[in-house]
């Protein structure tokens, strides 16, 4: 997760390096703000709120994971899958007798809130993708 952030991170630098310096028309370009919708569809400031509420408890408010309660989300490679299939893989869960399941420990379907729609769903993949 950090690798791949220090890697976009230097990919950034050695782009801007590459430009020698911002032209004014590049500096005056707003900044991208936190709701701005991700490539993948889905409201990242949105998806903020859900995960806050439903998700951190056990991914952890980083989402960087709580070992015995849930897994790391930021950056993994699961978390690369197509974001429709994370959609699928979230309304499901996954138990604790399933084959992939690695902690014996169940991710319950739509992090236990039945309240989430799957607009919500798309907006929390939206957001933990926005962190990896
Ligand atoms: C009650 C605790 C709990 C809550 C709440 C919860 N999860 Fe999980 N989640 C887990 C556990 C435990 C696993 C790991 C299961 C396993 O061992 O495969 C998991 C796995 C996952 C995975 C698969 C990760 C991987 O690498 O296999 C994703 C994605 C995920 N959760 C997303 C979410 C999202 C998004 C929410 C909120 C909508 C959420 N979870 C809420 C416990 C929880």
């Amino acid at each position: 997760m950090r690798i791949t952030r220090l890697i976009a991170g230097a990919a950034l630098l050695a782009l801007l390096a590459g430009c020698g310096g911002a032209s004014p028309s590049e500096s005056t370009a707003p900044a991208p703000t936190a709701a701005t919708a991700s490539a993948g569809g889905g409201d990242v400031s949105a998806g903020a709120d859900v995960y806050k509420s439903t998700c951190s408890s056990c991914h952890a408010p980083d989402a960087g994971g709580l070992k015995g309660l849930g897994k790391d989300l930021v950056g993994t490679a699961f978390m690369s899958q197509d974001g429709d299939d994370l959609v699928t893989f979230l309304k499901v869960g996954r138990g604790p007798s399933d084959a992939d399941n690695t902690t014996g420990v169940q991710m319950p379907p739509r992090g236990g809130n039945p309240s989430l729609g799957d607009d919500d769903l798309t907006n929390v993949v939206a957001y933990l993708k926005s962190l990896g």
